[in-house]
């Protein structure tokens, strides 16, 4: 918990990371010592336990190693599946191994239906989110028919399934049909969700896999498992709240939605009125920043698709040299998780003092001589501040109040939410058209050209 609270500030966040990591070393060998000492397991359980645990730390150490930053959502979608799965076969295993099933009885068959149903539908659903994000499943809604029926009935059935399983703990029939229907409405559940909205599903798994983990824990009579569940569970749904605020959506919209594919690649100008994009090169625009006292970068899922954060902070580097004050403008819900422009722009060793959430760095850009966004989008869009749009009532950086405004993107293609950004045609805005890395390298070098 102390790790948790530390990872709340990117400050201390390494700190808490690797207290966490530590703790729950403690936790693993206080289990194996359990184990030994009261000679719980036979000699091929202590062969599973050890294969198992060097199989899982090398499989985590080879992830968390060579996964890419991009490709972290469908990690933790991944691991959310090991979670849930591991949590329902814990109720599935002491339901199979009850000798006596009437001694079972409520007390145990109730919270192993529902840790079942819970463990099982993340399991499933959070395989398709990771397939989703890696591409490997349609990212857009894959709506089928039947499909709305068919996600009534199937939590019915759970509730069914459960009933049976609570007044017939024995009934096999009760036990692999609730595995069998928790699992296929984890599929059906998800596939209707547009992959962009995945970040949010998988949070909403996460919580989940905390939920079925508590019910292990009512299942083993473990309370430190039930306590810890339940921390997961309230966490990842805290979480999922704040995501789906941020994005100004409800839960429900998100789930039920369709919204979202990904999709990035349409054209921002077929929308009506001719619009008038002014298009500029690194050359036009390096004497702003070389020359300004203020320059605040507002980063976006471009600067992460582009992996070009190293570039950024050796720009930033660069103004700061020349004693410009540097800041980054972070937005709660940039890029696609949690987080996503800190954890970017900590690789690239950037001062936390420069970071800035977005309710302090919104007074700060009419003061600001020029901010410069790196493949940054629906964030900064003022329609957000119109009604009637997808993205109405979200709260954005007030790029626009900025004195002059150069956007670092390919095209006027757009971003998530899949609508024309208006700060694109401002009178003060320059589009310097360009993948986010390759652009960055040719301003900076431009730069060096007035203040090396
Ligand atoms: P977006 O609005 O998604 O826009 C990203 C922009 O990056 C695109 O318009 C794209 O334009 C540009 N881009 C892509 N690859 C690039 C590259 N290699 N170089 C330069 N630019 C590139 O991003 P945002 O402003 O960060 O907003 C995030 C959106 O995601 C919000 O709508 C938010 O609600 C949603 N969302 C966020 C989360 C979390 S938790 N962060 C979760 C789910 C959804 P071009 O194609 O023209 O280059």
């Amino acid at each position: 918990m102390i790790g948790l609270h530390l990872m709340n500030h990117p400050r201390t966040a390494r700190r808490g990371n690797t207290l966490s990591a530590g703790a729950m070393a403690v936790a693993i060998a206080a289990t194996f010592w359990l184990v030994a000492d009261e000679g719980m397991i036979s000699r091929t359980g202590w062969l599973v336990l050890v294969t198992g645990g060097l199989v899982g730390a090398a499989l985590g150490l080879w992830a968390a190693r060579e996964v890419r930053m991009t490709a972290m959502p469908q990690l933790v979608s991944l691991f959310n599946a090991v979670g849930g799965g591991a949590a329902a076969l814990i109720a599935v295993n002491d339901l199979l191994q009850a000798d006596d099933a009437a001694l079972l009885g409520a007390r145990v068959s109730l919270p192993g239906g529902l840790d079942i149903v819970i463990g099982a539908v993340t399991f499933s659903g959070s395989l398709i989110a990771a397939g989703k994000l890696q591409g490997v499943v349609s990212g857009a809604p894959v709506v089928f028919p039947g499909a709305r029926p068919l996600n009534i009935l199937l939590p019915v059935s759970f509730v069914a399934g459960t009933v049976w399983l609570v007044l017939a703990p024995d009934s096999r029939a009760a036990l692999y049909g609730l595995v069998a229907v928790a699992l296929l409405f984890g599929v059906t559940m998800v596939l209707p969700i547009g992959g962009a909205d995945m970040p949010v599903v998988i949070a909403l798994l996460n919580a989940f896999t905390g939920s079925a983990v508590a019910m292990a824990g009512f299942v083993l009579d473990e309370t430190a498992l039930i306590i810890a569940g339940m921390l997961v569970s309230a966490a990842g749904g805290i979480l999922t709240k704040l995501m789906a605020d941020a994005m100004n959506r409800s839960l429900a919209n998100i789930v039920i939605g369709g919204f979202g594919t990904g999709d990035s690649a349409s054209a921002a100008t077929g929308s009506g009125a001719p619009v008038q994009v002014r298009s500029v090169s690194a050359d036009d625009v390096a004497i702003q920043p070389a020359y300004a006292s203020k320059v605040i970068f507002v980063p976006g899922y471009g600067l992460a698709a582009a992996q070009a954060q190293h570039e950024l902070g050796d720009l930033a580097k660069l103004l700061t040299d020349h004693g410009v004050d540097v800041s980054y403008a972070v937005h709660p819900v940039a890029g696609r998780m949690p987080g996503h422009m800190n954890v970017l722009l900590a690789e690239a060793n950037v001062p936390y003092t420069q970071l800035k959430e977005m309710d302090d760095v919104n007074p700060e850009f009419p003061q600001a001589d020029v901010a410069l966004v790196i493949g940054a989008n629906d964030v900064t869009d003022p329609i957000a501040r119109k009604p009637g749009n997808a993205i109405s009532g979200m709260p954005i950086l007030d790029v626009d109040k900025a004195r002059s405004i150069v956007v670092i993107k390919r095209s006027m293609g757009h971003g998530y939410a899949g609508i024309d950004n208006e700060l694109y045609t401002h009178p003060k805005t320059g589009m310097l058209f360009s993948d986010a890395k390759k652009g960055l390298g040719e301003l900076k070098a431009a730069v060096g050209e007035f203040v090396g």
